[in-house]
């Protein structure tokens, strides 16, 4: 087994942040996400598709900042772009900048849904100003409700704080299964606003799933038929498999639709996007706004991210990457006989350990990532990673040895 890393700085620097910050760094950053004492815990810079700890460690990054990245860290032409607006013109005004509309239209030509949007600065913005849109389209109150959409009240999974009642008119569905939505659609026939879904199924710590034949037409009928607003969050999806979203890709249609995460490869902007029947609630009935929302440097960086995704085919080389990574890497799950299983491709790549009674599908995730991250792979257990526009040929099969390597060694285990 390789040798543990050398992680002081690190550690040093979370003893000194748990006396600042609750629990040292927020949410899903902090170590008992990873594995404990193995996993870095701050980072110093990066460049690419590579980072480097605090402690000089490098490593290449499959996390992507849990999204963002999608061309690769410090791109200089976004960066350039961002600079040049900070300091030729500024970025942060009492009333709007031009590029709002600039924005805008791009949106309108790439997304299908979209005849208007609402810019904003994350994904839990934008995912509950979607509801809240829904809403006051309908009339009605109940949500349902399948994948992550943020830490907001109305959909957080952890409850604390949070009164009953915020989401007792929320209810969840699973991924790839009409008929319990359906069934969830009947009993509330005439109270469903919205169903809102992720059309690339990424439930947390399990197998990324993508559509069956099938589903998410059935998903789009079904929201006819009970007259609800059907919302598509593609945070993690949009600008990542598709210009236009998953929804684009798959060839279905929603209503409303999120966008954030590799809209603007790292820069902090998300949208509402949809049709102007829906959206135009916005106009009058529905209070949209925040202090920071119409800052215009996010708004160059996603203008720009977007230029580049569509000169240089950036998300056809990404799913091209993936493909081929997937293919090996299921090749090499297949070879070494742990039992482990490879999901997500081509953009969202993940290796989980299915559930046994002994539990032993828990050791074997820790010791796995544990071979990862001390041969400076940085993934994470719990999450899918994603496969980024900078990440070399020479990273992935790097990569791929490394899973290698790492199975054999299981395999005294099982
Ligand atoms: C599908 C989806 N929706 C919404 C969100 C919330 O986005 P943010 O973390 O930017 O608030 C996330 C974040 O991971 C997400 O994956």
């Amino acid at each position: 087994m390789a040798d543990k890393l050398k992680l002081d700085k690190s550690m040093a620097m979370f003893a000194e942040a748990q006396t600042l910050v609750p629990g040292g760094v927020a949410g899903i950053r902090r170590p008992y996400n990873f594995v404990q004492g193995e996993y870095p815990i701050f980072f110093d810079h990066g460049k690419g598709g590579r980072i480097v700890d605090v402690d000089g460690n490098e490593y290449i990054d499959y996390l992507c900042a849990y999204g963002p990245i999608s061309i690769g860290y410090r791109e200089e032409e976004i960066d350039n772009a961002v600079i040049e607006q900070i300091r030729s013109k500024g970025f942060c005004f009492s009333l709007t900048q031009p590029m709002q509309n600039e924005l805008v239209h791009k949106l309108k030509e790439l997304i299908p849904c979209c005849e208007m949007a609402a810019i904003v600065k994350t994904g839990s913005d934008a995912t509950t100003i979607a509801i809240r849109v829904a809403r006051a389209y309908t009339g009605r109150l109940k949500i349902a409700r399948c994948g992550y959409h943020g830490w907001h009240d109305w959909c957080v999974e952890v409850k604390g704080g949070i009164p009953e009642k915020f989401y007792e008119d929320v209810i969840e569905f699973h991924y790839n299964d009409p008929d319990q939505l359906e069934d969830i659609l009947k009993r509330h026939a005439n109270d469903m606003a919205a169903i809102i879904v992720t059309p690339v199924g990424h439930p947390l710590a399990a197998e990324v799933q993508m559509p069956k034949p099938g589903y998410l037409e059935g998903v789009r009928q079904l929201a006819d038929k009970y007259g609800c607003v059907l919302i598509f969050d593609e945070i993690r999806s949009g600008f990542r498999c598709h210009l236009g979203g998953a929804g684009a890709l798959f060839g279905v249609t929603p209503d409303l639709a999120t966008f954030g995460k590799a809209m603007a490869n790292g820069y902090a902007i998300a949208a509402l996007v949809g049709k102007r029947e829906v959206m135009s609630v916005l106009a009058d009935k529905v209070f949209l706004s925040s202090t920071f929302f119409p800052n215009s440097d996010a708004q160059v960086a996603a203008l720009k991210t977007i230029e580049i995704l569509q000169r240089d085919k950036v998300l056809d080389v990404i799913a091209e990457k993936g493909y081929k990574f997937a293919a090996q890497v299921e090749k090499v799950l297949a070879e070494s006989g742990v039992p482990a299983r490879f999901s997500g491709a081509p953009w969202m790549p993940f290796i989980t350990f299915p559930k046994d009674e002994t539990g032993l599908y828990k050791t074997l995730r820790t010791e796995f990532y544990t071979k990862l991250i001390r041969r400076k792979v940085f993934l994470q257990p719990y999450h899918h990673g994603y496969i980024c526009y900078r990440h070399t040929d020479e990273d992935l099969d790097y990569t791929v040895q490394v899973i290698r390597e790492a199975l054999q060694e299981l395999r005294s285990l099982i």
